[in-house]
């Protein structure tokens, strides 16, 4: 098995299927201990085709356990983008109280009303399980939500929602998210609508989520809608973004007046949240993939990969309310070996990579720079870090001082080009007003993750280098920085 996930590129802390397709992760849920993780798989090749819902589940968030695929396309279509619940009650009588039934929905999308050239191509259906997940049955009254005649109506969320004892979906209908509620998982009705006039609409809605969130240091708590949107997106291509605002068991409401992303590199797609996570936390998983180009990666044992989970927070910042991502603290179950360094000035450039004896990726990297005086003669314009191979090709994630940036610049980040799309800098404008700024970074084999300005900024990007980056350093430019503290850890494969 181990020699399975050891190929060129092959993800070692991120969940990738053992062979060919995924997109978006589906039915996330929690039960008995374990987070189920099902996925839009082709089992047959690695491209994008007839799609099924591939299974793992883990202990941890972190190592997974591949398991027969759940879902096979049937007569109805091919099983689209969808969630999954406990129903503890059993309203749906698919289960009993003392064992409450798994309820999966899904999209149908039906090859055959589609080539037909006709609109109604998706509608939403169920199936549930009564065995914690390993087999499923498909509900025989199907579909459980009819086309109303919009050809993009998909990917079903649904949340039990405890003041009006209903159930929620939340699917997106064109350019908008529709909500439906439903006392059994069966028989739903329409409640609203909400999207005109709100975020970006460059690009077809598609795999909402509608979660409550309290407020940092504080007893409000807010409703985000997260809105997946392809094309549209900030660096291009797919993309989430989200808004703050209210739900009452019928509407949701939001005065937020600008456009939210939840990621602002080019690879997390179609994230949404586990159901029924223990202590109320709002875990959510992405594809890590970018559909300006997912198909044209030089893999072709498999296609494609998750994100690392994120926990989601909200803080306030003056009016505004922010959604706030950091890696999963379960993370740590993959700790090795580390270094730590402290009180490092860094003018030009500083070799890390030198600095510890373990593999250079995967790995976690803290560190905290001095932000104090930045407006100084000889603060550094640019900084941040670099990875980069004997090959002349490397990817650069920093902080651009004068118009105030993060970014990641992964324009020579690939050895050969496979798309036109990839090479790209992905920039969002953040002003760091703290004395000290803590970066986190993710660093797998093909693949960062970057958290900052505690969790208000995360950019995901993943590259293609034709030799591995071996060589880590901090860089500045026009000036110097003060690395006041780093850490730098090992991170074992999850497959091993
Ligand atoms: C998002 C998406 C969903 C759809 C699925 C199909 O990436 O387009 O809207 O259900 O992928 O695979």
């Amino acid at each position: 098995v181990t020699s399975l996930f050891q190929e060129k590129y092959r993800p070692q802390i991120h969940f990738s299927p053992a062979e060919h397709w995924m997109n978006d992760p589906n039915g996330m849920v929690y039960y008995e201990g374990e987070y189920h993780l099902l996925y839009q798989h082709y089992p047959e090749k690695s491209v994008w085709g007839p799609m099924h819902w591939g299974h793992a589940v883990s202990k941890d968030l972190v190592h997974w356990e591949h398991l027969p695929i759940a879902l096979y396309p049937d007569s109805l279509g091919y099983i689209f983008s969808g969630s999954a619940v406990v129903d503890w009650n059993n309203t749906s009588g698919f289960g009993t109280k003392e064992n409450p039934p798994l309820v999966a929905f899904f999209t149908y999308h039906n090859p055959d009303i589609e080539q037909a050239k006709e609109i109604e191509v998706e509608s939403q259906a169920i199936a549930y399980s009564t065995d914690k997940g390993r087999t499923w049955t498909k509900y025989d009254k199907n579909p459980v939500i009819k086309n109303p005649g919009i050809r993009d109506f998909r990917d079903p969320k649904v949340i039990w929602h405890e003041a009006s004892k209903r159930w929620i979906v939340a699917l997106a209908s064109g350019q908008e998210i529709r909500f439906y509620s439903s006392p059994d998982c069966k028989d739903w009705t329409y409640l609203s609508n909400f999207g005109k006039g709100y975020g970006c609409h460059d690009g077809v809605w598609e795999c909402p989520d509608l979660i409550p969130l309290k407020v940092k240091g504080s007893d409000e708590t807010k409703w985000v809608l997260i809105v997946n949107i392809n094309p549209g997106g900030p660096a291009g291509g797919s993309a989430t973004q989200y808004f703050v605002g209210d739900f009452d068991g019928k509407t949701f409401t939001s005065n937020q007046k600008k456009t939210f992303w939840m990621d602002h590199g080019r690879d997390n797609y179609a994230g949404v949240t586990w159901s029924d996570a223990p202590d109320g936390r709002q875990i959510l998983i992405g594809w890590m993939n970018n559909w300006q180009y997912a198909g044209d990666k030089p893999c072709v044992k498999w296609s494609g990969a998750a994100t690392l989970p994120r926990e989601l927070g909200l803080v306030k910042d003056g009016p505004v309310y922010l959604l706030t991502s950091e890696p999963v603290k379960e993370i740590s179950t993959l700790y090795g070996e580390s270094v730590d360094l402290k009180d490092i000035n860094v003018s030009k450039s500083e070799v890390l990579s030198d600095k510890f004896d373990f593999a250079k990726a995967p790995i976690e990297l803290k560190l905290t720079f001095n932000q104090e005086n930045n407006t100084r003669l000889g603060f550094a314009s640019r900084y941040g870090v670099r990875l980069k191979n004997g090959k002349g090709e490397y990817i650069t994630i920093g902080y651009e001082n004068v118009d105030k940036l993060f970014y990641v610049d992964r324009t020579n980040a690939i050895g050969e080009v496979f798309s036109d799309k990839f090479a790209s800098i992905h920039s969002t404008p953040y002003i760091v007003n703290t004395p000290t700024v803590e970066w986190t970074l993710l660093i797998d084999v093909a693949s960062v993750e970057f958290f900052t300005a505690e969790g208000r900024i995360a950019i995901t990007d993943v590259f293609y280098p034709s030799e591995p980056f071996d060589t880590i350093e901090v860089f500045t430019e026009n000036g110097d920085i003060q690395i006041t503290e780093a850490k730098i850890t090992e991170l074992h494969s999850i497959w091993k």
